[in-house]
C-alpha cells in the first residue's frame, strides 16, 4: 500500500474561506503597486496589534526574518550563537552564513524544546546571540532564557516560526526576546500563498533599517524635495551602516491575504488545542506515548502534534509503531527534525560536534501525527482510533 495513505500528512495547514478567497482577488484587481504598498501597511499593523509586537516588518518567508535577524545583530567571524539542535535547519543556516560559530543547544527532555539549562552551560564571552524555537507551537522557557542572556549580555532571537498566537505568562511568542521571526509556510497556522514571514524588532533604532534592508537599500528620501523627481523617485542606500541589502520583499496579495485570516487564526487555534487535548485524552491509559510538558504559563497552540513512543516500556520500537499506522491503518505519521549536527551540510561547514543526549533521545523515538485543520472529524475518529488499535497490538 505505498504511498495509499487514508490520512496523509498534508501539504497546507488549512482551508480559505470565500471572504479570504475575495480578499485575494481584491487586491490582484486593485493593488498599485503590486508590492511594497498600502496592502503591506494593513498587514504588518494587524500583524503588530495582535502580536503586541509594533515593529513588525513583512517578508517572503520566515528564513529571510531570521536572516535580517542575523544581520541586526552585527555578527562579527568568532561570535558565537547558540541555538538548539532540534529545529528546521532554517533556524540556524541564517547564523552560519553571517559568520558565526554555533554551539548546539540540548532540548529540555519533559517540554522538548531549548533548555534554558543547557543554555547556560554552553555561554562563554563569545557569546553574543542565543537563538530560541517554540517547536511544535509550545514556548520556551523564556523567564530563564531572558535572565542568562541578560546576564551575559546577549541577544535573544525567538524563532516562532510554529508558534503563531502561543503565550508565556500571558505574553506572545516573539514579543518577549530581541527578535521575533514568523513562517507563513503553507504548512503553518497562517499561510499567505505557500509563503511568507514576519519580523518582530524590539528596538526601535534597529527597526528604522528594515525597510531598507528588505528592499535593496531603497527608501524614500528623509528631506523635503522641491520637485519629486529630483534627484530620483527614491533614494537607494546601499549603505546601511555597512550592511549589503537584499530583496525579500512579500507581495500585495499575500499581504491582503494575511490581514484576512489573522482575523480568524485565534479560532484556528482554539480548534486545533480542542483536538489535541481530545488525541491526548484518548491514549493517556498508554505511557509509552507521551506529549510535550505544559506548564500553566504556557499556551500551547500545537502547530504539529508530536510525541514521544517509549521502546523502554513495551519492548517495541517507534519505528514498529509507525510501520502499523502507516502500512495497516494508511495514517502517515512522520519524523521530524534530524538534528542539525547530523546533517552532511552542517558538518561539512565545521558544526557537527554536539552533545545533545536529548535531543538524540527524542528524535530516535519521536512521531509527529498528521495534524492539519482541514481533517475531517470521521477521518481524525479514525486516527485516534487506529493510534490506540496500534498502541494495544505493540504491547502483545
Ligand atoms: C522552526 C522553523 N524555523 C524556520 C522555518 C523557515 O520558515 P520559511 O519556510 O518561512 O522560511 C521553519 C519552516 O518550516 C520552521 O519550522
Amino acid at each position: 500500500m505505498a504511498n495509499k495513505f487514508k490520512i496523509d500528512w498534508s501539504g497546507r495547514a488549512f482551508r480559505y474561506t470565500e471572504e479570504e478567497v475575495a480578499a485575494v482577488v481584491d487586491a490582484m484587481k486593485n493593488a498599485d503597486p503590486l508590492t511594497q504598498g498600502k496592502y503591506l501597511q494593513k498587514f504588518e499593523a494587524d500583524f503588530a496589534a495582535y502580536n503586541s509586537t509594533p515593529n513588525s516588518f513583512a517578508v517572503a518567508n520566515c528564513t529571510n526574518a531570521l536572516d535580517l535577524s542575523a544581520m541586526l545583530c552585527g555578527l562579527k567571524k568568532g561570535d558565537e550563537v547558540i541555538i538548539p539542535a532540534h529545529t528546521f535547519c532554517a533556524t540556524a543556516i541564517p547564523f552560519a552564513r553571517a559568520g558565526a560559530t554555533i554551539l548546539w543547544a540540548d532540548i529540555d527532555p519533559a517540554t522538548r524544546v531549548i533548555s534554558a539549562e543547557s543554555v547556560k552551560s554552553l555561554l562563554t564571552k563569545k557569546t553574543k546571540v542565543i537563538v530560541v524555537v517554540h517547536l511544535y507551537g509550545l514556548m520556551a522557557d523564556m523567564d530563564a532564557i531572558m535572565k542568562l542572556a541578560q546576564k551575559n549580555g546577549c541577544l535573544v532571537v525567538e524563532d516562532c516560526a510554529q508558534a503563531i498566537g502561543a503565550e508565556y505568562h500571558g505574553k506572545k511568542a516573539g514579543s518577549i526576546g530581541d527578535f521575533g521571526t514568523f513562517s507563513f509556510h503553507c504548512q503553518k497556522s497562517l499561510t499567505t500563498l505557500g509563503e511568507g514571514g514576519m519580523l518582530a524588532v524590539r528596538s526601535g533604532e534597529l527597526a528604522k533599517k528594515v525597510p531598507g534592508l528588505r528592499h535593496n537599500g531603497v527608501r524614500p528620501f528623509d528631506y523635503d524635495r522641491k520637485d519629486y523627481w529630483s534627484p530620483a523617485m527614491s533614494n537607494v542606500d546601499t549603505d546601511l551602516d555597512g550592511i549589503w541589502p537584499y530583496n525579500f520583499c512579500i507581495n500585495e496579495v499575500q499581504c491582503a491575504l494575511g490581514s484576512a485570516v489573522i482575523k480568524r487564526l485565534d479560532q484556528m487555534n482554539a480548534f486545533r488545542i480542542k483536538r489535541a487535548g481530545l488525541f491526548m485524552d484518548s491514549v493517556k491509559g498508554f505511557p509509552e506515548l507521551s506529549f510535550q510538558a505544559v506548564s500553566p504559563h504556557h499556551k500551547h497552540v500545537y502547530h504539529l502534534l508530536s510525541a514521544k513512543y517509549d521502546g523502554k516500556i513495551t519492548g517495541k520500537n517507534r519505528d514498529e509503531f509507525i510501520s502499523i499506522m502507516a502500512y495497516e491503518y494508511g495514517v502517515k505519521a512522520i519524523v521530524q527534525y534530524y538534528p542539525l549536527y547530523r546533517y552532511p551540510l552542517f558538518k561539512k561547514m565545521g558544526f557537527g560536534a554536539a552533545n545533545c543526549p536529548r535531543t538524540d533521545d527524542f528524535f530516535d523515538n519521536m512521531v509527529s501525527f498528521p495534524f492539519h485543520h482541514w481533517m475531517d472529524e470521521n477521518d481524525f475518529k479514525y486516527m485516534i482510533d487506529s493510534t490506540v488499535s496500534t498502541l494495544k497490538r505493540l504491547r502483545k
